[in-house]
């Protein structure tokens, strides 16, 4: 029996061989970014939020992100618990030279000058109100004197050594802004990965858990982007693109795919992904009750967020998935 068919797509299939002479996507560890969760004192603690994720002390930070770039990843991106007493509602402890973050970055880039240091930028972590931006008596988030706090902050970054810092807050203007205030400074090398189309999503629970940072009134729907929007984020990616950034992010990344693939589209910078704490704790979740193939499933989500049009992917997986790969 035969059916005389020309097209036999399945012979492009036939064995394991072949699917690597055809596969069109790749995934190295050459692709991932490491978000590591820091804060002060000697010890590391689990994060209830993040099964097998960790808020790590300085020393361990070193250890942690040198094993990482050993297993091939370019770069990781830090995030800090920052103790109550620090927090204001100016924020003034993000652009503290002697902060935990300034400290790190310097921890990380004398141990490894090669690792690449990406910084977020946001007032959050630092914020007593939990928003990225000021919040004002009738509490709005405001623009542009959060702006002015945020340059301080990126600077702070560049002066104790990051390599890229990664606006997070959605404040309108603000990487011409960081551009801008880098370039005066003499950092016209330090690079400006904007979160250019980052939603207002529930996926980000776990991370807020994590850094106990969650708004204390009201939610980031005047900042942070409506997920039912699509070319709004087009409209974002022409305005950062205009203003100088170097790198485009969408997050979250799975729930996005037609974002990234949009992006893509319609621009030739580099596009960043973040696979998010909430995207992370679901396939925790499921292979922790036996459900799903941790491994498997991780690698098929990542192929996805690259197949959509993503060059670098932030990823808490970023570790598992080198030593897999390697
Ligand atoms: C805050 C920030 C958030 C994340 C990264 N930076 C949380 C938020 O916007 O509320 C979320 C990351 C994650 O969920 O993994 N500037």
């Amino acid at each position: 029996m035969s059916l005389h068919l020309p097209h036999r797509p399945r012979r492009n299939r036939k064995s394991a061989a072949i699917r690597d002479l055809v596969r069109e996507t790749e995934l190295t560890p050459g692709h991932l970014i490491y978000p590591l969760f820091i804060q002060e004192g000697r010890k590391n603690d689990n994060i209830a939020s993040m099964p097998g994720c960790k808020r790590w002390c300085l020393d361990s930070l070193v250890k942690e992100a040198g094993e990482a770039h050993a297993l091939g990843i370019p770069a990781v991106v830090l995030f800090p618990k920052i103790a109550d007493k620090l927090k204001s509602s100016s924020a003034e402890e993000c652009y503290n030279p002697e902060g935990l973050v300034p400290r790190a970055i310097q921890a990380l880039k004398q141990s490894f000058p090669s690792l690449t240091v990406i910084t977020d930028v946001a007032l959050d972590p630092y914020n007593s109100d939990g928003h990225d931006g000021l919040v004002a008596a009738d509490g709005r988030i405001v623009n542009d004197d959060t702006v002015d706090v945020l340059c301080r902050q990126a600077l702070c970054h560049a002066e104790a050594g990051a390599d890229i810092v990664a606006p997070s807050d959605m404040m309108d203007g603000r990487v011409a802004a960081l551009r801008e205030t880098l370039d005066d400074e003499d950092f016209q090398d330090v690079s400006i990965m904007s979160y250019t189309a980052k939603y207002a999503s529930a996926y980000y629970g776990p991370f807020r858990g994590a850094l106990d940072s969650a708004p204390k009134a009201g939610d980031k729907k005047t900042y942070q982007m409506d997920p039912a929007n699509a070319l709004e984020a087009l409209r974002e990616a022409a305005l950062d693109e205009a203003e100088g950034a170097d790198i485009l992010m969408v997050k979250p990344a799975g729930p996005y795919l037609d974002i990234i693939c949009l992006l893509r589209a319609h621009t030739v910078l580099p596009i960043a992904a973040y696979q998010v704490s909430g995207e992370y704790l679901m396939i925790k979740s499921a292979s922790a009750a036996g459900w799903v193939d941790e491994a498997k499933v991780v690698q098929e989500s990542l192929i996805g967020i690259r197949r959509a049009g993503a060059d670098m992917i932030l990823t808490y997986f970023a570790k598992d998935v080198a030593k897999r790969l390697g």
